[in-house]
């Protein structure tokens, strides 16, 4: 069996996506949901899905407790998704090129700190931009920064608010994210 955890601090839709797609794989599975926030959307639905989900705060993450707890679950892949706090170094180097991260634009566009959600849906269209995409990337010390594994492009020409493009955004993640995990794995 192949262990996926996924990273996740908010509303968890690509959390939940890639729960359900992995449901009934016999070879992968989601093993955990680690989350920095108690109330965060994602740890609600992950339970709801009988997920065990791993709570911590900000020392815990950059001290030792994190990487403790991940190596319990033996994880072959870790799985960032809407992940906000920036990943340690000491947990990608015990997992090495096994920590990826979906970022929602066409990297290395509109990345680094800072760029994450709708600022990054707002900066692609206050440059006028005609089209963005979906980046899923390797993580290593730097925001958005390790080799990128999966591009997407999708035509915001017909885009006027950041929610449209949000909108178009979220179907590529929907549509691509597990699959590139299931192929990586
Ligand atoms: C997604 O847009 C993803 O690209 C990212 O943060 C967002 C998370 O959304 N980096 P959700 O929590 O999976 O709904």
């Amino acid at each position: 069996m192949k262990n996926i955890v996924i990273f996740a601090s908010g509303t968890g839709s690509n959390a939940e996506n890639i729960i359900h797609y992995f449901k009934n794989n016999n070879s992968k599975s989601v093993v955990a949901v680690f989350s920095n926030n108690s109330n965060a959307k994602v740890v609600e639905k992950a339970k709801k899905l009988n997920i065990e989900t791993v709570v911590f705060n900000k020392d815990e993450l950059y001290g030792d407790v994190v990487l403790s707890k991940l190596n319990d679950f033996k994880p072959d892949l870790v799985v960032l998704a809407g992940f906000l706090f920036k990943f340690p170094e000491h947990i990608i180097a015990a997992f090495p090129n096994k920590t990826i991260n979906i970022h929602p634009a066409l990297l290395p566009k509109y990345g680094g700190k800072g760029m994450y959600g709708n600022h990054v849906h707002q900066a692609v269209l206050d440059n006028k931009e005609t089209e963005t995409g979906i980046t899923i990337h390797f993580v290593n010390e730097h925001y958005d920064e390790g080799g990128i594994i999966f591009q997407k492009s999708v035509s915001i020409i017909d885009c006027t608010t950041f929610e449209e493009v949000s909108m178009k955004v979220h179907q590529l993640e929907q549509e691509y994210f597990p699959k590139v995990i299931d192929k990586l794995l």
